[in-house]
């Protein structure tokens, strides 16, 4: 079947959810944060992704904002980092994340050859809106679809459905592109065609479905659309 579509998670696949802890540990006066930033950022990041499933099972949904705001809070806390201009910076800087330098060039040779590109992200409009207009991305894209629209979080399925919603085309139509291993999973066991972007060298999850490819960035996304 033809692929039609791209659809690209947003956090940790576009966008670098480290740089807000980086940027913020390289400004004067945080050298307390430039200690630990590392584990200050890994520890966020797994703690927002936990609080998102964990709402999902709890039927407790919020808006991702407000569990990246939940997770910071939990991180600073273990970090020992009791400082709320630091928390007020990190999440400002959160909401204009540098995009991985492949992505503009990707984009517009998706764009160039006439498949539609969109973002599926638990991120809230308002934060995909933010990061896109910051990544200057926003043109190349056909949509940002965001969780919201369907109240609960990746990897439910009725998120994966957001894309023929919105682009009427069937699911073997779809390339889906995610450097979360859970996402790829998700996406490859609700049918459809999935990239894992495995920039970590992880282990693929053991899941109830594996992704069809697995690439270390986004430049081979063009080739393995067409092939
Ligand atoms: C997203 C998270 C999973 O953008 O990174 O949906």
């Amino acid at each position: 079947m033809t692929i039609t579509t791209c659809i690209f998670d947003a956090y940790g696949t576009l966008f670098d959810v480290t740089a807000a802890a980086r940027a913020a540990a390289a400004e004067p006066g945080r050298e307390a944060l430039a200690a630990l930033w590392p584990r200050l950022a890994e520890e966020w990041r797994r703690k927002q992704l936990e609080y998102s499933w964990l709402r999902a099972v709890m039927g407790r949904h919020a808006d991702f904002w407000t569990v990246t705001a939940d997770a910071l809070d939990w991180a600073l806390e273990a970090a020992g980092l009791d400082d709320a201009g630091l928390r007020d910076r990190l999440l400002a800087l959160y909401r204009e994340l540098a995009a991985y330098p492949e992505v503009p060039g990707v984009l517009g040779v998706l764009k160039e050859r006439g498949l539609a590109a969109a973002i599926l992200s638990n991120g809230s409009p308002d934060m995909l809106a933010a990061a896109a207009r910051s990544a200057g991305i926003g043109g190349l894209l056909d949509a940002v679809l965001s969780v919201e629209s369907a109240g609960v979080f990746k990897p439910d399925a009725r998120v994966y459905a957001l894309v023929a919603e919105r682009f009427g085309c069937g699911r073997h139509e779809v390339l889906f592109v995610s450097a979360n291993g859970w996402d790829a999973a998700g996406a490859a066991a609700y049918g459809f065609r999935t990239v894992w972007v495995n920039r970590a060298r992880l282990p693929v999850d053991r899941l109830p479905a594996r992704p069809h490819h697995v690439v270390a960035d986004l430049n081979p996304i063009p080739d393995l659309a067409r092939s």
